[in-house]
């Protein structure tokens, strides 16, 4: 991918307040090129959310949640809501996080709804998918990421717009990032998956991308973009990034 359009999408899992999440917005609003801030998609904690929706209104960064519930309201007590956060003016929402699988236990069907009520809503869904240490080591990488993905393939009406973020549990905050190859063949795997269901999408990797593998990473053919956890958390590194995947 043409390195001018190469998307850099920062997961900041449960890290900044809303006075920490304004002073980044306002760092990096004033490094980035304006025409180049719609690369940039920030995912906050729910109640950092609205201080970002703020702070980023006269930049043309996108911004977005962790995770959602897929009902709308009701009883559905410390949920958010699909709805809630469309009319904040978000544009986007993590789904299936590897992290929120293994600590909140979310399975392929919950995610799916997830999914779809975020679609109904408009809001991009960045579905996270990506296999362990010991399903690499016995070789069912592909089948693992196959396993997360069939369902949501096979029913949803997809805009293009939708991404899919192959992040393998075992490169994510490692310092041990997947190898260039190990990316390519995922993204050719999971781009068949999706063509061979009609699906057009953009592929993003994640898993200890840093300042000093990312160019190398970002040169992989079909690899849209990148989300970021840790390298995200300090706009000046944040930016560092930028510039190396631009360089
Ligand atoms: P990391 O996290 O960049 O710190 O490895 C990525 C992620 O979990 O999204």
């Amino acid at each position: 991918m043409d390195s001018s359009s190469f998307l850099l999408y920062a997961n900041w899992k449960m890290h900044k307040s809303p006075k920490e999440a304004r002073d980044y917005i306002r760092h990096i609003t004033q490094m980035v090129d304006s025409k180049d801030q719609k690369r940039f998609v920030f995912f906050a904690p729910a109640f950092t959310l609205p201080a970002l929706a703020e702070e980023s209104a006269s930049s043309s960064f996108g911004w977005g949640a962790q995770n959602c519930y897929f009902g709308v309201q009701g009883a559905f007590p410390g949920e958010n809501s699909p709805m809630v956060l469309k009319e904040m003016g978000a544009t986007h929402c993590l789904v299936g996080h590897s992290e929120r699988r293994k600590l909140f236990f979310e399975d392929e069907i919950l995610i799916r709804k997830k999914v779809q009520a975020l679609l109904q809503y408009s809001l991009r869904p960045v579905i996270c998918v990506g296999e362990n240490a010991e399903e690499r080591k016995k070789g069912l990488s592909f089948k693992m990421v196959e396993k997360q993905l069939s369902g949501i393939l096979k029913e949803l009406v997809f805009p293009d717009s939708v991404c899919i973020a192959y992040e393998p549990v075992w490169a994510i905050g490692s310092a041990q990032p997947a190898r260039p190859d190990q990316v390519f063949e995922m993204q050719k795997y999971v781009k068949q998956l999706c063509e061979s269901e009609g699906k057009k999408l953009c592929f993003l990797y994640g898993g200890s991308v840093n300042e000093k593998n990312a160019k190398e990473l970002s040169q992989v053919p079909g690899v849209d973009g990148f989300l970021v956890g840790g390298a995200s958390l300090d706009p000046q590194n944040f930016f560092n990034l930028y510039l190396c995947v631009n360089s």
